[in-house]
């Protein structure tokens, strides 16, 4: 007759090793981000990391669309991610020139992603475009508020609505026999957002740029939530005369912190020097690194993804309720990082204080006032 305190620690050491399995990551086993034959629609793809996210999902064997304005920097990209296929013959390229700011021009760019696709719209859509206009804010037009918002949340939210549409409530609309079991039309979709640390806290200097991105993640998380409607009603044996897509639909966002991009460098002009002396000892990623940080987030799964360190122990300290990519690591993750913040906070505040103090008050551009 086995006794109380064996029956407990055998109980116990069962609970060590289904954790320790789940931390390794037993539990979520395999590639979650398969772009082998598949066609991703992606935007600000010319040059920084999204130029980096193309080659590399190429060489995964993606068939790549590749958005964003100017022509001939696509042209150069489009070269550059077809030079890196994995199968040359079987893959293709194609570039579209748009300005994602403008709820015309997604319609447009997913209209013809999907015709150029055969019909189908491209099964991985990542709105990735966007930057930023660093500035104190009483230094910042109301215009460039704006235009930030446009570029990095509007953008996002236009071609996540567009695909989401497009992907659920089809213009012919899906019957089970235009669907092959197990094969591609059934592989789940994904919709990607490219945010960035400042989501999860915001600084002196990114007034503009900061609330656009926790904009974007805000609407990343609600939709998260949202499109469970979608992919439950598949499994429904309750018919409303609107047939269920016949896959899947996954949401998620990484969070670049410092990458030595095109866009980090157009920062300077604009940069105030006390957002640079707060970034001073910011961990910084190549566009290749950080693309790369991004993408294997998206293999292991992960609903969000910090792309270094930094980025990694933000992501936890600011969970709220957004979804956990694992329990127990992100649980562990966010009691360091409330210790950790107790010498960060007033690191950041005792900077931007004391930069104002010793500096005094700062100048204004004369034709804000
Ligand atoms: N760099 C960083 O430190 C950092 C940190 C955190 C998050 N992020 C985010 O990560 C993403 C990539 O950043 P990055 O630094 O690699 O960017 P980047 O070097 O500035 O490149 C931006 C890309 O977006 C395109 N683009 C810009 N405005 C556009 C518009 N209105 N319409 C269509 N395309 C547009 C650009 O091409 P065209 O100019 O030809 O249109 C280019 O391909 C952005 O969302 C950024 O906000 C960056
Ligand atoms: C596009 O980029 C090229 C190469 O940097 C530049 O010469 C050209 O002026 C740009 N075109 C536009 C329309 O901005
Ligand atoms: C931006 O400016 C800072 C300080 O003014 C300088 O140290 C840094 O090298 C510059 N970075 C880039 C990418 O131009
Ligand atoms: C996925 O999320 C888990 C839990 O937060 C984390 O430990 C893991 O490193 C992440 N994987 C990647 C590749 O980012
Ligand atoms: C305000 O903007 C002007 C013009 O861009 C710039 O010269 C000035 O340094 C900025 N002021 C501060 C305090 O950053």
């Amino acid at each position: 007759m086995p006794d109380l305190l064996s029956i407990g620690v055998t109980l116990l050491l069962l609970l060590v090793v289904y954790l320790s399995l789940d931390i390794m990551g037993l539990f979520n086993w395999g590639n979650k981000f398969q772009v082998e034959g598949r066609t991703v629609l992606l935007t600000g793809a010319s040059y920084g990391m999204g130029r980096e996210i193309a080659a590399q999902l190429s060489s995964r064997g993606a068939s790549v669309i590749l958005v964003a304005r100017n022509v001939s920097k696509l042209e150069s990209a489009l070269a550059y991610a077809q030079s890196l296929a994995k199968s040359p013959s079987t893959q293709r390229f194609h570039l579209i020139s748009a300005d994602v700011t403008s709820e015309a021009e997604n319609k447009r760019l997913l209209a013809e992603a999907t015709t150029w696709n055969g019909g189908r719209v491209p099964e991985i859509v990542w709105t990735n475009a966007g930057s930023s206009v660093p500035d104190l804010l009483l230094n910042t037009s109301v215009e460039t508020m704006r235009s930030q918002m446009e570029l990095n949340y509007w953008a996002a939210a236009y071609l996540a609505r567009e695909t989401l549409t497009a992907w659920l409530y089809p213009t012919t609309p899906y019957s089970p026999q235009s669907v092959e079991k197990g094969g591609q039309s059934e592989a789940p979709r994904h919709l990607i957002f490219t945010s960035s640390v400042i989501a999860f806290v915001n600084i002196a200097g990114y007034a503009a740029y900061g609330p656009a991105k926790s904009a974007m993640r805000a609407l990343a998380d609600g939709l998260r939530n949202e499109i469970l409607l979608y992919n439950g009603a598949r499994r429904s044996s309750t018919s409303t005369g609107q047939a269920p897509a016949p896959f899947d639909v996954n949401i998620h966002s990484v969070f670049p912190g410092t990458i030595k991009s095109p866009g980090f460098e157009q920062e300077n002009k604009t940069k105030h020097a006390v957002t640079h002396l707060l970034e001073a000892g910011d961990p910084a990623q190549s566009e290749a690194e950080c693309a790369t940080a991004c993408i294997q987030g998206l293999e292991a799964g992960n609903y969000s993804t910090g792309t270094n360190w930094l980025s990694k122990l933000m992501r936890v300290s600011s969970l709220g309720g957004t979804p956990r990519n694992n329990w127990v690591l992100d649980i562990c993750g966010q009691w360091v990082a409330s210790i950790v913040w107790i010498f960060v906070l007033p690191d950041l505040e005792g900077k931007v204080w004391g930069w104002g103090k010793k500096e005094g008050m700062p100048a204004r551009k004369t034709e804000l006032s």
